[in-house]
C-alpha cells in the first residue's frame, strides 16, 4: 500500500517539485492549491510518467478548506504519513511600515495556518503511530534581517513551534523536521507584497531599496527548488530524521558565519552581504 502525503501550495515553486518528488518516491500524494486551476501542469507531468499524483483544492488561510481537504484524504486513504506545510508567501517592509494588519495576514498564512493543520493531522499520525511533518522554514527563521521584517517573524515562530513540538510528537512515533532554504529561485520574490505604508516612507526608503535590490540579486543566483524536494525526500528515508536541514550554499555559509561570529560582528558581516554597507 502506498503511504500518503499532502503538500500545501503545490502550485509552483518548493511545493511543486516536492509533490513531484514525493509521488515519484512512490507516495500517494495530494498536491494541494488554493486555486485548482493552477494545477494543469503537475496533472499532466503526473499523468506522463503515471505518478500516483492527485490534485485537489486547499486553501491554508480557510478553516472550511482545511476541514474538507483532510476529510477527503481520510475518506479516500484512511492515513496521512507525511505532511509538507510549504504554503507561504512574503512581504516587504520594516516593523514600523507593516501594519498590524499586514503582520496578522502575513501570520496567518505562514504561522497560524500550519498550527490549524498540524491540529488536524497530528490525531491522525499520533493514532496510526507514525508519521512525518515537514515544517519549510527558512533561513529567514534562524536569522533576523531589515526590511522582511514581519516575513522573518512569521518564520521564528515557526521554529519555535517545530521544535516544541518535536518533544510533544516525538513520543507517539511522529516526526517533525524543519527545513531551512536559503535564496530559492521560485516565484516567490516576484510575488512578495510591499506593506502599504513602504511606498510612502521616506525614513527607511533607502535601506528599503537596498535591501530589494540585494536579496533580488541574490535570487538570480537562487538554488533551484528541485534541492529542497531532493533534501525532503532524504530527511525522509533517514532512521531517525534530524530536527532541521539547511539547503542551499548561501543558508549554509551565513549559518555558519553565525556560530562563529558574536552577534555584532555578525550584524556587521551580513549588512556587507546584504547591501554593502
Ligand atoms: N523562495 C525562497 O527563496 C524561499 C526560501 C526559504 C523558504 N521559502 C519558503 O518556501 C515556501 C514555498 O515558497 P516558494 O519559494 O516555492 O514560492 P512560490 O513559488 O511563490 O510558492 C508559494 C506557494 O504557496 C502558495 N500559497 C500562498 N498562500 C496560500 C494559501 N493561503 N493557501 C494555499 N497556498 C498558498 C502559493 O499558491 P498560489 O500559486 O495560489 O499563490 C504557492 O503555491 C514558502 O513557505 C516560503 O516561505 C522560500
Amino acid at each position: 500500500m502506498n503511504k500518503v502525503a499532502l503538500v500545501t501550495g503545490s502550485s509552483s515553486g518548493i511545493g511543486y517539485e516536492t509533490s513531484l518528488s514525493l509521488a515519484r518516491e512512490g507516495y500517494f500524494t495530494y498536491a494541494t492549491m488554493r486555486d485548482v486551476k493552477k494545477g494543469d501542469t503537475i496533472k499532466k507531468v503526473a499523468e506522463d510518467e503515471s505518478l500516483p499524483l492527485k490534485v485537489i483544492e486547499l486553501d491554508v488561510d480557510n478553516e472550511n478548506s482545511v476541514e474538507k481537504a483532510i476529510k477527503s484524504i481520510i475518506d479516500e486513504k484512511q492515513r496521512i504519513d507525511v505532511l509538507v506545510n510549504n504554503a507561504g508567501w512574503g512581504i516587504w517592509g520594516t516593523a514600523e511600515d507593516v501594519s498590524v494588519e499586514e503582520f496578522r495576514e502575513q501570520f496567518e498564512t505562514n504561522f497560524f495556518s500550519i498550527v490549524r493543520i498540524i491540529q488536524k493531522i497530528a490525531p491522525i499520525m499520533r493514532e496510526q503511530g507514525t508519521g512525518d511533518i515537514i515544517n519549510i522554514s527558512s533561513i529567514a527563521g534562524r536569522i533576523g534581517f531589515p526590511v522582511s521584517t514581519a516575513y522573518i517573524s512569521s518564520k521564528f515562530a515557526l521554529e519555535g513551534l517545530s521544535e516544541s513540538l518535536r518533544y510533544e510528537l516525538g513520543e507517539f512515533g511522529v516526526n517533525v523536521i524543519i527545513i531551512e532554504p536559503g535564496v530559492i529561485k521560485t516565484n516567490f520574490f516576484d510575488s512578495m507584497k510591499t506593506a502599504e505604508k513602504a511606498n510612502e516612507s521616506d525614513v527607511y526608503k533607502e535601506i528599503t531599496e537596498k535591501v530589494i535590490s540585494g536579496v533580488k540579486m541574490m535570487a538570480e543566483m537562487g538554488t533551484p527548488p528541485i534541492e529542497v524536494a531532493s533534501v525532503i525526500i532524504k530527511s525522509l528515508k533517514e532512521e531517525k530524521p534530524l530536527p532541521r536541514y539547511v539547503v542551499g550554499n548561501d543558508a549554509t555559509m551565513f549559518l555558519e558565519a553565525k556560530k562563529m561570529k558574536t552577534d555584532i560582528e555578525f550584524e556587521n558581516y551580513l549588512k556587507k552581504e546584504l547591501y554593502g554597507e
